[in-house]
C-alpha cells in the first residue's frame, strides 16, 4: 500500500476522483494527505469530509522564494511518510531541485492531449486551434510546466458549437477516469520509465479507435 499526497490549489474534482477509487478494496495506495497552497478551497472541505489529514501551506507568503515554499511542503511529505505525490490542479511551479528528487514518483494530470496545449486555457488553445479530438493526460512531472514522461491520456471529440466551459466538462470525465487508473499503475510498478517515454504493464484495448466528427 503506496503513501499518496495530492497537492490541490482548488476545486478537487480529480482529488475526489482518486479518494473514491482509492477507498475501493485492493487499491494498492492510500490517499494519506491532501495539501492544498490555498486556505478555504472547496477540494479541502470535500477531502476532510472523506476522513482525509488534510493540511493548508500557503505559497502566496513565499512570493517568487519556490525553495522556501519547498522546506514546508517537504516537512510535511517527510512527516507523514509519504512516497508518491499526485498533482490534481496545483497550481504552483516547482524548483527543479524539488523535482528531480520526486522524479517517477509525482503525476500530473493536464486538460489536453500533450504535447498540444500546455500551460495557461488548454481549451481555448484547442479550440482555436481546431482540433476534433481533444483529451487529457497524466505524466510524471519534469522541471518544464505540462511536459514529462506520458503515463496515460484520454480522448474525447470536440464538438463544433463547443465552447472552453462545455469541451473542458467533457474532458473532466475522462480526467476522472484515467487518473485512478495511472495511479494505479504507478503504485503497482507497473510503469517503466524509458527517457522521454513510459512503457506500461497496461495493453490497448481492442476497439478503442475515437474518430471526431463521425459521419455516418
Ligand atoms: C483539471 O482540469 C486539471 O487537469 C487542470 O486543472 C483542473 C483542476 O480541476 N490542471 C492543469 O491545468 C495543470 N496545468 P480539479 O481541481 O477539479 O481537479
Amino acid at each position: 500500500m503506496r503513501r499518496v499526497a495530492i497537492l490541490i490549489s482548488g476545486r478537487g474534482s480529480n482529488m475526489s476522483a482518486l479518494i473514491e477509487a482509492a477507498s475501493a478494496e485492493g487499491f494498492p495506495a492510500e490517499i494519506a494527505l491532501v495539501i492544498s497552497n490555498r486556505a478555504d478551497v472547496p477540494g479541502l472541505a470535500n477531502a476532510a469530509a472523506n476522513g482525509i489529514k488534510t493540511l493548508v501551506i500557503e505559497s502566496k507568503p513565499f512570493g517568487k522564494d519556490r525553495a522556501g515554499f519547498e522546506k514546508l511542503l517537504t516537512a510535511a511529505l517527510d512527516e507523514h511518510g509519504i512516497e508518491l505525490i499526485c498533482l490534481a490542479g496545483f497550481m504552483r511551479l516547482f524548483t527543479a531541485e524539488f523535482v528531480q528528487h520526486w522524479y517517477g514518483r509525482m503525476l500530473n494530470i493536464h486538460p489536453s492531449l500533450l504535447p498540444s496545449f500546455p500551460g495557461l486555457d488548454p481549451h481555448g488553445q484547442a479550440l482555436r486551434a481546431g482540433v476534433k479530438i481533444s483529451g487529457a493526460t497524466v505524466h510524471f512531472v519534469i522541471p518544464e510546466t505540462d511536459a514529462g514522461p506520458i503515463v496515460m491520456q484520454g480522448a474525447v471529440p470536440v464538438a463544433t458549437d463547443d465552447t472552453p466551459d462545455t469541451l473542458a466538462a467533457r474532458v473532466l470525465g475522462v480526467e476522472h477516469q484515467i487518473y485512478p487508473q495511472a495511479l494505479h499503475l504507478l503504485a503497482t510498478d507497473g510503469i517503466e520509465i524509458d527517457g522521454a517515454v513510459t512503457k506500461t504493464t497496461a495493453c490497448i484495448g481492442s476497439d478503442d479507435n475515437l474518430i471526431a466528427p463521425t459521419v455516418i
